[in-house]
């Protein structure tokens, strides 16, 4: 935290008056603030009282006389490592999930290329209606950070779930993210992604499910930490992540060669991807005709991409999937061990909200030295951001080690 620029937002919201105590904890742990406030917020607490507290002038009007020639929302955006919303209301996460941009907060949340993390805060039956869970889906998709409030007592009066979180709860996230930034700089990770498509004639194929969603997001995830990404992808409708190096591939068989291709360059290795295990054994150079061209289908076995980098792990580190409709644990930990992998994730894929095609999943990790976590269910980008939490001690401990 120390030497960090922080945009604290304080939005219309009853909670606004706790503000001045986050922003006390931000300054006493080393961290530069500057305040902008809606006008709403000002209705709750003085900006002269954040002002005093932050020791930096406090922006709540797009056309204040700000006493500088900077284009404030553009100029904060830059120098901030971070904007933290805290409170924010149910309108301002409205107006970001929409892209509304009418005042100087929410024109400076469109302007941010660092984290934002949006504090939630509001009357219990606000907290639960649809529209702003549905609002707070879209920001989580679009990659921002929304922490959940606590349950206790209202200003309404009544308790509940919509209470502003403890500042230091808040101060803890906050040094959590920050600490993610850039911290795989230097990393090679590769990602596989999609599904694979194997031929039986011109134009059928045997595939499955994947959307490619969460590869995508890990490679995007990971990009954000300052690594170097690879994106190994199977046939997918999603758009190709900019500054990353994708690789597109249609069979097991080419998804195999590539990352094998890149093996040596690469620290980290997450299969998020579906290969097919099982191709027809010959492709018909012509359509196959519906009368009498086939009558079976002989299948023989596809490469396993994993276990022969399995083979080959040396120091790398090493992340599975395991798609199941069963025996999730069993047979995730059967992969685990015959896979020679650091962890893998467990995903019931037989569920329609979340694992294939959803942007939502619920996993387990299993580690292999047996600890077995459950988390809860999130959006896939944040799957990605718990996956590559648990890889930096990993990566930590093999370059100590020199394993
Ligand atoms: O793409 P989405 O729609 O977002 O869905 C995400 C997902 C469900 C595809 C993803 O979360 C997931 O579970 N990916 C792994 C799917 C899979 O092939 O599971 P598996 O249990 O068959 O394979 C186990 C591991 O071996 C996986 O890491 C897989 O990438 C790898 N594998 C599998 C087959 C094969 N021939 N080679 C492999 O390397």
């Amino acid at each position: 935290m120390k030497g960090k620029t922080i945009v604290l937002g304080v939005t219309g919201s009853i909670a606004a008056y706790k503000s001045a105590e986050l922003l006390s904890l931000l300054i006493k742990k080393g961290a530069s603030v500057h305040t902008v406030m809606t006008n709403a917020a000002t209705k709750f607490i003085a900006p002269l009282t954040l002002r005093t507290i932050s020791g930096n002038p406090v922006w709540y009007d797009m056309f204040q006389d700000f006493e500088t020639p900077d284009v404030i929302h553009i100029s904060l955006a830059r120098k901030a490592d971070i904007l933290v919303i805290a409170p924010a209301s149910a309108n301002c996460l409205g107006k970001a999930a929409s892209g509304i941009a009418d005042d100087l907060l929410t024109t400076m949340i469109m302007a941010m290329q660092v984290p934002v993390l949006f504090v939630p805060a509001m009357n219990e039956a606000m907290y639960e209606n649809p529209i702003l869970k549905k609002n707070i889906g879209s920001l989580k998709a679009f990659g921002y950070n929304v922490m959940e409030p606590d349950f206790g007592y209202l200003a309404c009066g009544r308790e509940g779930k919509g209470r502003l979180p403890n500042p230091k709860a808040i101060v803890c996230e906050i040094d959590r993210i920050l600490s993610r930034r850039a911290s795989l700089k230097g990393v090679t990770i590769l990602v596989t992604a999609g599904p694979t498509q194997e031929p039986l004639d011109p134009v059928r194929y045997i595939t499955n499910r994947s959307s490619g969603k969460m590869g995508y997001e890990l490679a995007k995830a990971a990009q954000k930490r300052g690594a170097d990404v690879i994106l190994v992808t199977g046939p997918a409708a999603l758009a190709p992540p900019p500054a990353i190096k994708v690789i597109n591939v249609r069979t097991t068989n080419e998804m195999f060669h590539a990352v094998m291709e890149h093996l040596d360059a690469t620290d980290v290795i997450i299969g998020a991807a579906a290969p097919a295990d099982w191709r027809p054994s010959q492709v018909a150079p012509e359509k196959i005709k519906k009368n009498g061209g086939l009558d079976n289908i002989e299948l023989v076995k596809c490469e396993d991409i994993m276990k022969e980098i399995g083979i080959h792990k040396g120091n790398r580190i090493t992340i599975g999937f395991a798609a199941e409709t069963c025996n999730l644990i069993e047979n995730s930990r059967y992969k685990l061990i015959s896979k020679n992998l650091d962890f893998i994730v467990a995903n019931d894929v037989s569920r329609n909200d979340a694992g294939f095609e959803s942007d939502y999943n619920e996993v387990k990790i299993l580690h292999r030295h047996g600890l077995t976590e459950n988390l809860p269910y999130m959006t896939k980008r944040e799957v990605a951001d718990e996956i590559l939490d648990r890889v930096l001690p990993l990566l930590r401990t093999s370059q100590s080690t020199g394993l």
